[in-house]
């Protein structure tokens, strides 16, 4: 205990401690409380000059490094480490990497997403982490855009789940839990509607339209205490979300009562002034940011001298900044960082992370989250030769995906994460046949942008890509081998250099030599199975959507190849559903399935709508009926629950892990609206030859639209209850039912 310093007293009240402290600090350390910045950069200036709250990006040197220079400042106040966790420890090298976020969207089950989060929190925890920037909420509806492969797909009653798992799976039992984290809901909201998929353009909603379908999911975890909220890059009718007052003030604080800590997106505030030219100079930025009610400003290295000279101008009073450092020193103390500043702990390094259980959890998270979409019976698999071409069967870096070693953020892990923790395809067929491997083709090659290097605030330019041409030798190659096998497995999709921010694609297609690649092993009318290891779903050509088999294999980890070959042989059952729509062409964009209804005709005159593969579409080894569906109570009030039954069938001769997913249609609404939409789903397995009667509930708020007024309400009338294994409609069977009014 201290009696000269009560904020060090751990007996005494967080606000007490909060108030002593923010008495005692001048303006520039508030003003440096309230800034995260790029610990790659000059970390001496950062906390001894500057004073920031927090740092991210942090190598493990460079974590040790923070906390002696913290030691060096007047208060010794504990910094927040911040890092993109995302799907695993991201850039910690030899940490457990897991599916990618849409790939565990595929697994359509929040129980094993929450597992996920706990482990990467564990792990992330030992080495000094005390925030991860995840779950993403953003709903994935323009696959051209480059940060398809961070979403749970496209549903927001499905995103609402998994996210809300995720958040608990890090925050674990609570903040002084010392291997809990702070979860972050990104991007807050909208960032995912963009122009023409284009990055980070302005997002064309309306206030009714954000309400409907982009922030339930927020909401959710917003009422379910996760801790951070991160705002998205992007401007919406005009105003940048950093400072839109409607959605931070009005819904997000006001509304939804939100207490938890605000922080910008990368230089958000300093885009204000260089990129969107909404503000004339960064003291104006720094001042509007404050007010909207913004804690923790991400790498704007300007705000620093723009806040202090916006106090100095009138813009600001000191005051404004206090609800901040409020905030922010009261997470501090929450976490107990004061008291315990959760150092890296190498003999916890040691024993956690990439312990045995979480390799055991990283493989059965990527079996989980394989969709097989086609199969003539080919697979599994039982016998013969293999051969294994295409260009990403060995690839061992781009099986892990965006934000995992070498992606791109960090620039310790050059070569990524360790090879011998990953199992590509080559290395798990390997293990079960005898396999002849040819690479087929390539995909790509860089060339410099001519634009320059960098953006204008010094952040580097991706290159821009250039597709390879086909390759007729290393296509006859792989013909050879297919011509001497019994099996072709082609491994096909995308590359980093596709896929993340900045990296939106104008084409779907697969690129590079592998369709020239598909089409000559069709050819060859060898068994095809092609296994789509695509950050997000591609457009795919007739050999491939024609294939003997075909498998989504989003980016699936570290385990992904043995979880792969494991399938290919039948040793698992593919239970994986789409958490997102495939498109038959890119101009088909946006494919999701709960489009409003009303428009001329259902078709484009050169094309159908139909995507080529639906929303929650997946296939097992064995059949499934389903049984006619029963409401239980097809009258109910408002506060009812429509309960109701279907019985499902497993007629086949392998066990099924079946998806139950329920949908509602609102047969007449005030406004135009989806024609339905995803309420509930159940998981069950059905052993062969045996029923199971699942049980549905979906309660009657839960039926609701949002109306002119941008009210979510139910609107008493008929509706019709859809239960089945996908969202097209041919596959759902349907139940009415009824909502009176209140009386
Ligand atoms: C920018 C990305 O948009 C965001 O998702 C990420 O968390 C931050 N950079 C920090 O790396």
């Amino acid at each position: 205990m201290d009696q000269d310093q009560p904020y060090l007293d751990a007996t005494l009240p967080i606000a007490a401690r909060v108030g002593d402290l923010l008495r005692r600090m001048t303006l520039p350390e508030k003003v440096g409380q309230m800034m995260q910045l790029d610990s790659r950069e000059d970390l001496d200036d950062h906390v001894l000059r500057k004073h920031v709250g927090s740092i991210l990006h942090t190598s493990p040197e460079r974590v040790l490094r923070a906390h002696d220079l913290t030691s060096r400042t007047r208060l010794r106040i504990p910094l927040l480490i911040a890092e993109d966790c995302i799907h695993g420890h991201s850039f910690h090298e030899g940490a457990t990497i897991f599916p990618t976020q849409l790939a565990m969207a595929a697994t359509w089950d929040p129980a094993l997403v929450e597992r996920v989060a706990r482990v990467t929190a564990v792990e992330a925890a030992t080495t000094g982490v005390h925030w991860t920037f995840s779950p993403v909420l953003c709903i994935a509806r323009d696959l051209r855009w480059g940060r398809v492969d961070e979403t749970f797909g496209e549903d927001p009653v499905l995103i609402g789940e998994l996210a809300a798992a995720m958040v608990r799976g890090y925050q674990g039992d609570g903040l002084t839990d010392s291997t809990a984290i702070l979860a972050t809901a990104k991007h807050f909201a909208g960032y995912s509607e963009t122009q023409g998929g284009r990055d980070a353009s302005e997002a064309d909603l309306s206030r009714r339209k954000l309400r409907s379908w982009f922030l339930p999911p927020f909401e959710k975890v917003a009422r379910e205490g996760c801790a951070t909220f991160m705002l998205g890059y992007q401007t919406t009718d005009g105003v940048p979300i950093t400072v839109n007052s409607w959605l931070l003030d009005e819904v997000l604080r006001g509304e939804w009562g939100y207490q938890g800590t605000l922080i910008t997106d990368w230089d958000n505030v300093g885009r204000m002034v260089w990129e969107q030219k909404v503000q004339p100079d960064y003291a104006h930025a720094a001042a509007a940011a404050v007010k909207a009610g913004n804690d923790m400003i991400m790498t704007t290295p300007q705000f620093f001298e723009g806040a202090l000279q916006a106090v100095e101008a009138g813009l600001l009073a000191e005051s404004d900044l206090d609800r901040a450092v409020t905030r922010i020193l009261t997470l501090k103390f929450e976490l107990g960082l004061f008291e315990n500043p959760r150092r890296p702990d190498t003999e916890r390094q040691r024993t956690m992370i990439n312990h045995a259980d979480h390799a055991a959890l990283n493989l059965d998270v990527a079996r989980r989250s394989l969709v097989l979409l086609r199969n003539d019976g080919v697979l599994p698999v039982r016998k013969g030769r293999i051969a294994l071409v295409g260009p990403l069967a060995d690839d061992a870096q781009t099986q892990l995906g965006d934000w995992a070693g070498s992606s791109g953020q960090a620039d310790w892990l050059p070569d990524g994460q360790p090879r011998d923790m990953i199992t590509t395809v080559l290395d798990g067929l390997k293990e079960f046949s005898e396999v002849t491997y040819a690479r087929g083709a390539d995909i790509l090659t860089l060339e410099a942008d001519p634009e320059g290097e960098t953006f204008p605030d010094g952040q580097p330019r991706p290159k821009i890509v250039a597709p390879c041409p086909p390759n007729q030798e290393l296509i006859a190659e792989a013909v050879a081998a297919a011509r001497d096998a019994d099996h072709v497995v082609a491994v096909v999709g995308d590359r980093i250099e596709l896929v993340g921010e900045g990296r939106s694609t104008a084409t779907l297609d697969l690129i590079g030599g592998q369709i020239a690649l598909l089409d000559a092993l069709a050819e060859t009318g060898k068994p095809l199975i092609v296994v789509l290891l695509a950050s997000k779903p591609l457009v795919l050509p007739d050999s491939a959507r024609n294939a003997a088999a075909l498998i989504w294999a989003a980016n699936p980890g570290m385990q992904g190849g043995r979880a792969i070959a494991e399938l290919i042989h039948g040793l698992i059952e593919p239970s994986g559903r789409l958490p997102i729509s495939f498109a038959a062409h890119a101009g088909q964009q946006p494919t999701y399935y709960n489009q409003i209804r009303g428009q001329h005709g259902s078709r484009y005159a050169d094309l159908t709508q139909e995507p080529a593969f639906a929303f929650g579409e997946g296939l097992s080894f064995t059949t499934v009926e389903y049984g006619d569906l029963h409401v239980v109570t097809p009258v109910l009030g408002p506060d009812e629950t429509v309960e109701a039954s279907i019985t499902v069938r497993n007629t086949g001769t392998r066990p099924a892990r079946e998806t139950v997913q329920v949908y509602v249609s609102d047969a007449v609404t005030s406004v135009s609206w989806a024609d339905k939409e995803l309420k509930a789903f159940r998981q069950v397995d059905v052993a062969p030859g045996e029923s199971v009667t699942v049980r549905l509930e979906v309660p009657v708020s839960a039926c609701s639209i949002v109306d002119a007024l941008g009210n979510r309400v139910v609107e008493p009338g008929d509706f019709v209850l859809l239960a089945g294994p996908s969202s097209k409609d041919s596959a759902l069977r349907r139940a009415e039912f009824t909502v009176k009014s209140p009386c």
